[in-house]
């Protein structure tokens, strides 16, 4: 082999490889990217023998360390299912008291409630249950069947004029339409309601028609005075929620054809943890501890 030449500023050998008038000194890898390298060799070496790694023919060479990932997914999945179990066995059975006096529960029931709520119900009471025409606000509103949560619970259970044999059942009955009432009478109620609600003042003489009006026709559902009444269904109609409208023309119109909102049932559609989780969840939403 020929001398190897030196470079005659830098004392480098040079590779004996030369272009155009350059020389292409032979520079060694530093010593710190050897010790980098080999470290990385041996690290990998010992990891490739103590966990899980080469393929083999029946499976695959396991480690010495004994570490399964599918074996840790499977197990916390287990103690996963079987904390829910225990929740939905105590959704289901326990006292309301209990359950939301619970933390952990009321923490289950504010992380499932809200998915549970935006698939079945938001549709027609709304995202935050705050109600569209025809719909109640759920989560203001004093409810027509009653604020319990054992209440809530059930209405959810059986709904509202729907298709469950134990269906609450509730009408407003159509007093034009069925001529129980005049036209000038519906008026008359319509101008009364309208004025307890900071509309149109009306005559003392009005209100005192009206009043007797009412006490004949409307207080045995509404109640006398006029708050609702959880045996009938018959919403409060003294405060400013409203399921159809406030306005005198939609009231008037309640008057007159009637009404009688359909509340579907959710048993067999939702679990009964599920239904019980809801009434919680609106609960939640009401601000109310049951
Ligand atoms: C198809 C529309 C619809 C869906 C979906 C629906 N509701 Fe209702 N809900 C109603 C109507 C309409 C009423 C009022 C019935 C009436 O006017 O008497 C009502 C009434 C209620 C009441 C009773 C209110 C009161 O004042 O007593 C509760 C509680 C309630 N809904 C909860 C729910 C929950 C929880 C869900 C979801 C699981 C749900 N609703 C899904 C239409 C719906
Ligand atoms: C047989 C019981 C019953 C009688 C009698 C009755 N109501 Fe009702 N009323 C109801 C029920 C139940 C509702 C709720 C209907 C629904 O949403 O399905 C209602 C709803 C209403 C509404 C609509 C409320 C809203 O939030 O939009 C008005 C207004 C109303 N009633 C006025 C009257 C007046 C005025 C009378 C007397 C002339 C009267 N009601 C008599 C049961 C009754």
């Amino acid at each position: 082999m020929a001398l190897k030449e030196r470079d005659e500023f830098t004392g480098q050998v040079t590779t004996g490889h030369e272009w155009n008038g350059i020389k292409e000194l032979n520079t060694p890898i530093p010593r710190l990217v050897w010790i980098f390298l080999i470290s990385m060799v041996l690290f990998g070496l010992v990891w490739t023998v103590l966990m899980p790694s080469w393929p083999g023919v029946n499976g695959y060479f396991r480690g010495l360390l004994g570490v399964d990932q599918h074996q840790a997914v499977k197990q916390s999945l287990a103690e996963a299912n079987a904390q829910r179990a225990a929740w939905m066995d105590r959704l289901a059975t326990e006292d309301f008291s209990s359950l939301a006096a619970d933390k952990d529960i009321m923490t289950v029931v504010r992380q499932a409630g809200p998915a549970i709520f935006a698939d079945n119900c938001a549709a027609c009471h709304g995202a935050e249950g705050k109600g569209n025409p025809g719909y109640p606000n759920i989560a203001q509103s004093p409810m027509m069947w009653g604020d319990d949560t054992d209440a809530i619970a059930e209405t959810i259970r059986v709904g509202i004029n729907s298709m469950h044999p134990e269906t609450r059942y509730g009408q407003m009955l159509a007093f034009g339409r069925d001529q129980m009432l005049s036209g000038e009478q519906i008026n008359q109620l319509a101008d009364y309601l309208v004025a307890l609600h900071d509309g149109p003042a009306i005559t003392n003489e009005a209100r005192g028609d009206a009043e007797t009006l009412f006490a004949e026709n409307c207080a045995a559902c509404h109640g006398a005075d006029g708050l609702g009444s959880t045996d009938t269904g018959a919403p409060n109609l003294m405060d400013n929620f409203w399921i159809y409208g406030g306005n005198r023309s939609v009231i008037r119109q309640s008057i007159y054809n009637g009404r009688q909102g359909t509340m579907p049932t959710w048993e067999g559609r939702l679990s009964p943890a599920q239904i019980r989780m809801m009434a919680l969840y609106v609960q939640d939403l009401r601000g109310k501890t049951p």
